[in-house]
């Protein structure tokens, strides 16, 4: 059956602005904020929608994700598996992640974990110097942000190794993909950014054995999803010294408990899933072009490949 041109967009961004933001961008389109007439409604854009809402919109042609991983979105059984699910690309995010991850990349190299030690010691103790050339970064995914970071790293002067699932080319990043190579990369890391989508493959992937072939001294930095990391390993290895320290974003349960030992871990830094925030005004110009690009007809991009999971 062919579906008519798409006429209503639910918006649920948590802000008044998101609503305002689309329907200045789309003037042809009725925006609401409330399912009031679900029949009416075409097409939704936003984030963690009440569960259930999907089922409730019979005439969906299209959810747009007011984010770039959609983990979350896939987990949910009210959403047809037919429905294009549609995510950001990059839109401004990956500027704001390659600041996060040069965070972790600088701390590691210039020791700054151990100099915030020392100085609540009040000890004067110079570390013995780290060059660009000599601190190597590995970033875990190579798509629209990771290929960005790994990009920018490179071209700050530091050996930086990227992995995906499939071979990649990024200039002046040694490209690497699949499980097997992970190891060797790893053992070849001082400061690991990960920047994979949540995937029944990626799930767990950097447990205790991999992320123990890492150097000693080594920095983890996780940006992505929680679930990825097994945080009860990353403190034992912490706390056996085998790893340097840890910059992280992200959390198997988000906000991160009180009474979580990573809070107080003195080689832990945490921020609040802040890394790259998805910014209004330029997540709405994407969907917004992705919006129009259904009304004619045309394939939108960013669509997520159910299959693959991202
Ligand atoms: N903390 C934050 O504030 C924040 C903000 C934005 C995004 N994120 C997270 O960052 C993730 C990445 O975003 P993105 O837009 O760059 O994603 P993307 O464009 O979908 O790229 C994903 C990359 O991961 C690779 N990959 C996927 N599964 C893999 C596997 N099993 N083994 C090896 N590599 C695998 C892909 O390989 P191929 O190239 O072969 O496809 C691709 O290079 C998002 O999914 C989200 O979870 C976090």
């Amino acid at each position: 059956m062919q579906s008519s041109a798409p006429r209503t967009l639910l918006v649920r961004g948590g802000d008044p602005r998101w609503n305002a933001l689309f329907a200045a961008a789309l003037p042809g389109l009725r925006v609401v904020a409330a399912p009031d007439d679900a029949e009416s409604i075409d097409l939704f854009a936003g984030w963690n929608p009440e569960p259930g809402l999907f089922a409730r919109l019979p005439r969906l042609q299209a959810v747009f994700a007011l984010g770039a991983g959609v983990d979350a979105f896939l987990r949910r059984p009210d959403l047809p598996g037919s429905l294009p699910l549609v995510r950001l690309l990059d839109a401004g995010m990956a500027e704001q992640m390659i600041e996060y991850a040069l965070l972790g990349v600088l701390a590691w190299q210039r020791h700054l974990l151990r100099y915030e030690a020392l100085q609540q010691q009040h000890a004067w103790q110079p570390q013995a110097p780290r060059t660009r050339a000599g601190t190597r970064v590995a970033v875990l995914g190579l798509g629209e942000i990771g290929a960005q970071v790994a990009r920018a790293l490179s071209g700050l002067g530091y050996p930086v190794a990227g992995w995906s699932r499939t071979l990649r080319d990024v200039p002046g990043v040694r490209c690497s993909a699949g499980l097997p190579a992970l190891g060797p990369l790893l053992e070849a890391t001082d400061v690991l950014v990960n920047l994979l989508p949540s995937t029944a493959d990626t799930r767990g992937l950097l447990d205790h054995a991999r992320l123990a072939q890492l150097p000693s001294g080594a920095l983890v930095v996780n940006a992505a999803r929680g679930d990825q990391l097994d945080a009860e390993a990353l403190l034992s290895l912490l706390d056996d010294g085998r790893l340097g320290g840890a910059l992280l974003d992200v959390f198997a349960s988000e906000p991160l408990p009180p009474e979580h030992p990573l809070w107080r871990h003195p080689q832990v830094r945490i921020t609040p899933h802040v890394a790259a925030v998805t910014l209004p005004e330029r997540a709405v110009e994407q969907i917004a072009a992705n919006i129009l690009r259904l009304q004619r007809g045309e394939a939108m991009h960013g669509i997520v490949d159910r299959a693959r999971g991202y």
